[in-house]
């Protein structure tokens, strides 16, 4: 389910990256934890009636953004649509126009829509087409901002949210929309998604690369070989997989309102300018309808059809996701040993896996992050794994939705995932990884087929040896409506509150 954390809050090293207690001041908690100490969560799509941001004040006073520095027992994070920041006072030309293309132009734009594969004729969109973006002229229902709520419990949060509501009605932000996400951990410390397999293992882990982004007063955080990137690819400012400080929207503001902002000062610009990005991300959101039935019973015919002694519905949803249920990666002895009671990660599949005689070649996982296993030769392995690190995401989603009690019985209830993810540049990792990986018909040298856990309907081919296996995957993941958001840092955040 992509909730990005599932054991503790933070992934690895000092937990914290090697950020300094300023910066990490500076950053919204989300994209340093999952608030996995929180199961419950509301997503909250917002629609600003009135222009400005007043009604910042207001949240602020009963659900202020948290920071990267705390655990506590109620958490907010906050996002924005290219409309909503329009709304909030920034300009189309003078301001908006420094904020990436992708988040811009939103993710329902129709050249975008085909190469997401968001088409209704794929079968992979609800029928009737998305039903909510950030843009009321491509979907029925509009969201201007998205606000996350996360608590201890139901009641807790239910009363919180009553309190966030009446406090934002009146200064004109309306309710278009909620889900209600949890994490519901396993008695075995494992949250799973609903097709029932425990997610959340796999993660990038990013360093402080470059000297102009290190903070003395931080840790030192190594980079991890094989999940190390650059913090430049999840928070703007900080030096990325290029090299270079992932670029982030600066924007011009008089002397005066200029120096009530001290702290959105871009280094070596003049007066005058305001770096709005710098500690902020962009938030990937994909409400993903999950039909848990149909997954199931059309893996239960499929074993049949195959007729093959020990292939059941579940040795073929496990070869489908590339993990086992329990999480275990794939191989070709059976599963990687687990690492501390945790499933194993610090591996590849060019020397363990070459041909995906265990983890299959267009298995989820392996579609999702190749790892080493695109190299042709021994000598291009560590080049593969450097490219395929250059499209990392950070996966903060959560499930929504009962957990089904009979997985072969519809029982007409919507449940599925709320995905998230931070990244600096849109195109070069979410949406990659989404056209170039998952959705691409000749990965790895299949022929033919997409991603079988979210691709359209189609064939699955399961290397195997003497003779591989291929079944035929119906469509299970559907999308009901998503969009790109802008996640502030708290600074950031500040200014936008003095919008008017
Ligand atoms: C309902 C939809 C989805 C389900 C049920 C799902 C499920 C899973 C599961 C069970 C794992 C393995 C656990 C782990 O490695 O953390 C996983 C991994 C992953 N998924 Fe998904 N996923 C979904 C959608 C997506 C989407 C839309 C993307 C990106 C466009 C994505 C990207 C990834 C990535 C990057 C990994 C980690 C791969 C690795 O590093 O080994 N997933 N997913």
């Amino acid at each position: 389910m992509d909730q990005g954390l599932v054991i503790g809050d933070d992934v690895r090293t000092d937990g914290k990256w090697g950020l300094s207690p300023r910066q990490l001041g500076r950053i919204q908690g989300l994209v340093v934890s999952g608030f996995a100490h929180l199961p419950v969560t509301r997503a909250l799509f917002l629609k600003l009636d009135r222009p400005g941001g007043g009604w910042l004040k207001a949240l602020e006073k009963v659900a202020p953004v948290t920071a990267a520095t705390g655990r506590l027992n109620r958490s907010t994070a906050i996002a924005f649509t290219c409309a909503g920041l329009k709304r909030l006072g920034l300009t189309d030309t003078a301001d908006l126009s420094a904020f990436a293309l992708p988040f811009r132009e939103g993710m329902h734009q129709p050249d975008r829509r085909r190469r997401l594969g968001d088409e209704e004729k794929n079968g992979t969109v609800i029928p009737g087409g998305p039903l909510w973006s950030g843009d009321a002229s491509a979907t029925p229902q509009a969201a201007d901002v998205l606000l996350l709520l996360y608590a201890v419990d139901e009641t807790d949060l239910a009363d919180w949210c009553n309190q966030v509501m009446e406090a934002l009605e009146p200064e004109g932000v309306s309710l278009v929309r909620h889900l209600d996400l949890s994490l519901r951990i396993d008695p075995d410390g494992r949250a799973r998604e609903h097709f029932g397999f425990a997610d959340g293992f796999s993660q990038p882990v990013p360093y402080l690369a470059g000297p102009s982004t290190a903070d003395p007063a931080g840790g030192h955080a190594a980079r991890d070989p094989w999940h190390g990137v650059p913090m430049g690819e999840v928070l703007m400012g900080y030096t990325n997989a290029h090299d270079e400080a992932a670029p982030a929207p600066i924007v011009q503001r008089p002397a005066d309102i200029a120096a009530r902002h001290p702290d959105l000062k871009p280094d070596g610009a003049p007066e005058g300018f305001l770096d709005l990005g710098a500690d902020g991300s962009y938030l990937v959101v994909r409400e993903l309808r999950q039909d848990v039935a149909a997954f199931w019973n059309s893996l239960d015919a499929a074993a049949r059809s195959l007729g093959c002694p020990g292939i059941d519905a579940d040795w073929l949803a496990d070869r489908i996701v590339g993990r086992e249920h329990d999480g275990d990666l794939l191989c070709p002895a059976g599963v990687h040993a687990a690492v501390d009671g945790q499933p194993a990660n610090d591996v590849g599949f060019f020397r363990e896996d070459f041909h995906g005689l265990g983890c299959p070649l267009g298995s989820h996982v392996r579609r999702a992050n190749p790892r080493d296993g695109l190299a042709a030769t021994e000598a291009d392995r560590s080049a593969l794994l450097n490219a395929a690190n250059n499209h990392r995401i950070l996966r903060r989603g959560r499930k929504y939705g009962e957990t089904i009690q009979n997985r072969l019985e519809d029982d007409r209830k919507e449940r599925g995932l709320l995905f998230m993810c931070l990244n600096t540049d849109i195109v070069r990792q979410f949406e990659f990884i989404q056209q170039t990986w998952l959705l691409n018909r000749n990965f790895a040298g299949l022929y033919g087929e997409t991603d079988p856990l979210l691709g359209p309907k189609g064939p699955f081919t399961i290397p195997k040896d003497p003779v591989r296996l291929k079944v035929e995957v119906e469509t299970y993941v559907k999308m009901v409506g998503g969009d790109y958001f802008f996640l502030p840092s708290l600074p950031a955040l500040k200014f936008m509150a003095d919008l008017t």
